[in-house]
């Protein structure tokens, strides 16, 4: 691993939007065809091309590689979003255009913000000239290394609609799209789809990373082209409906009404992510997988050093237990290995603000699939690496078109091979569980940690004022002696916060203006979901008609 410990902070799956300087005479400051002659690459060469995935932290988070306007940049892979942006502070990153347009990325702890600029993108092999990005000002929260975010969906985050407002929709099509699609647009004759496998933290701690692969299969996962095609169902994310859930081999039949209004009943809207360390599910369906545990406790309130929010409680869960869930699409049965259902901490320790240990090193377990109530009116729930660890994942962009341009062929959507194996993954867990109980500090029940922690939190309260009550940033290790920094995921010596990216304001503002859908509809689902870490939405004056043309509502209504 080439990333040294630290603390990064949890970036929710928030949202972009633009709180834009539009200037009248950037209009044309966009190129449109670079003049730079280099060669594209082409999206089948003979032979499959692992662009390659590296992971950090103990299974944290997973980057690519790029080079862009010639500088060299480690960027976290997220499907759960579209824009590019970097941070070139230092580097001598040579774009292609820059503009006045200003885009603020907002997340619920720390921000980006900077121009939108243009510059040439190698993607392994690939070539996409003139690629639009921000250009990062002000960046707060990556993992040491990683110098940006990579967005993998849709066109429908910040650069998109903030051209669309500015330079307006010709411009906004011609040089606003995101890296995949842009790189896909190349060459309309060929499918369009990347393969995602993401890597494990082996017992002893080393890492596999994982392979991404663009228009092409890992050798060995071809059989992917005949797993069910499951289709998106809304135009801002890879989102796909669940046909159910199973915990320890019973269906679980509590998930109810879809909150968004298209999903037939009993399916439920679900993201797939790969920028989100762990998972989102609605707060029922959480209790249901942990209380199968026998001996979880839920605890409400802090966990100082593991993010819980936005509901703030945790499931603290012996470390030699865990379930086995699993999730079905396109009527197959997707296994979730044990091990991804609950984290190992070994270090944990409780500490007063003068140092007085409440807590000495321990080992302590909780939750990976988060609980929270409704964030969106677009999804029911967020698979992220969690879960995507489990499957070779091919996204597959059929006739996507950008919005605005009307396109009636195939929708996107995505096809998933298993790579578990139940029964070899309970004894891996197992044997999991009993390297790290033996050779990590003593393993803390349940019932004895939620007296620590209530000790904790009541001192907590009165003598420290500096506590995290920051929506999204319980995970900051840096309270003031909370815990020890040492605190780390089975041993691995490094402590990540997780990380979690999908920006959705924005996909919604465009949204909006795509479906040419009524303003009031959309401030009272935002006001109504004004919750915890996820901050409200404001909306832009005059997205609405922007791109209303019916062709897309159509298009996009589904
Ligand atoms: C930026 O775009 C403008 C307008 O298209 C063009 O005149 C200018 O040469 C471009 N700058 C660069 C560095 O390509
Ligand atoms: C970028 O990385 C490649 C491959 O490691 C290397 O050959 C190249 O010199 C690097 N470029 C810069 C500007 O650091
Ligand atoms: C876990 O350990 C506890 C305490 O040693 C024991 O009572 C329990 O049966 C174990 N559970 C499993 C699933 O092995
Ligand atoms: C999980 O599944 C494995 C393999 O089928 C089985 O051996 C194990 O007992 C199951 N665990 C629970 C908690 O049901
Ligand atoms: C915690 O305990 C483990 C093993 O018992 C030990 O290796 C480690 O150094 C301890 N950490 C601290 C901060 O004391």
């Amino acid at each position: 691993m080439a990333f040294s410990p630290s603390l990064f902070s949890a970036l929710s799956l928030a949202f972009s939007f633009f709180s834009s300087s539009i200037l009248a005479n950037a209009q044309n400051a966009g190129t449109s065809t670079s003049s730079s002659g280099a060669k594209y690459g082409s999206l089948s060469p003979s032979s499959p091309v692992d662009v390659g995935l590296n992971v950090f932290g103990a299974d944290e988070g997973y980057t690519i590689d790029i080079t862009l306007g010639g500088q060299n940049f480690t960027v976290i892979l997220d499907t759960g979003s579209t824009d590019l942006w970097v941070d070139a502070s230092g580097l001598n990153l040579h774009p292609t255009n820059v503009t006045d347009l200003n885009v603020d990325f907002s997340y619920a702890v720390g921000e980006v913000e900077g121009n939108i600029a243009f510059a040439d993108l190698q993607i392994g092999p690939y070539f996409v000239p003139n690629q639009a990005y921000v250009n990062a000002s002000k960046v707060s929260d990556m993992p040491p290394g990683v110098r940006g975010i990579i967005g993998m969906a849709f066109d429908t985050t910040s650069i998109f609609v903030e051209l669309l407002q500015s330079w307006g929709k010709d411009s906004a099509i011609k040089l606003g799209r995101g890296p995949m699609t842009n790189l896909l647009a190349q060459d309309p004759s060929t499918p369009g789809f990347f393969d995602l496998r993401l890597g494990r933290q082996s017992i002893n701690g080393s890492e596999e990373d994982g392979h991404l692969f663009i228009g092409q299969h890992l050798t060995g996962r071809a059989a992917v082209t005949n797993a069910p095609k499951i289709p998106r169902v809304d135009f801002n994310h890879w989102t796909l409906l669940m046909d159910g859930m199973k915990i320890n081999g019973q269906p679980y039949t509590g998930f109810g009404k879809s909150v968004k209004e298209s999903v037939p009943e009993g399916k439920t809207a679900t993201v797939l992510d790969s920028g989100f360390t762990y998972s989102q599910l609605p707060v029922p369906v959480i209790d249901a997988i942990y209380s199968s545990i026998p001996g979880a406790v839920l605890y409400n309130g802090t966990v100082p050093g593991i993010d819980n929010q936005p509901t703030n409680t945790t499931w603290i869960v012996p470390c030699n237990a865990s379930a086995n869930i699993s999730f079905a699409f396109g009527g197959q049965d997707y296994p979730v290995h044990p091990r991804d259902v609950i984290r190992h901490w070994t270090g944990f320790e409780l500490q007063k603000a003068e140092g007085v240990s409440i807590l000495a090193n321990t080992t302590i377990c909780t939750n990976r699939f988060f609980a929270a109530p409704p964030i969106s009116p677009d999804y029911d729930m967020l698979l992220g690496m969690v879960f995507l660890r489990n499957v070779y994942a091919s996204f597959q962009y059929g006739d996507y078109t950008p919005p605005g341009v009307n396109s009636t062929g195939q929708l996107p959507y995505v096809q998933m091979l298993s790579v578990i194996d139940p029964n070899t993954a309970w004894t891996e867990f197992e044997a999991f569980a009993t390297h790290t109980l033996a050779t990590g500090p003593p393993a803390l029940d349940p019932p004895s940690l939620v007296k620590f922690l209530t000790a904790y939190n009541a001192n907590q309260t009165h003598s420290d004022s500096t506590s995290t009550s920051t929506p999204g940033a319980t995970g900051n290790l840096a309270v003031s002696g909370a815990a020890s920094d040492n605190t780390s995921d089975s041993g691995s010596g490094t402590n990540y916060k997780a990380i979690a990216i999908g920006l959705l304001g924005a996909n919604l503002a465009v949204a909006l203006a795509v479906l040419g859908v009524t303003l009031v509809m959309c401030v009272r689902g935002g006001k109504a979901r004004r919750e915890a870490r996820y901050q409200p939405l404001r909306l832009p004056k005059s997205a609405p008609g922007v791109l209303d043309d019916a062709e897309s509502g159509a298009r996009y209504g589904d």
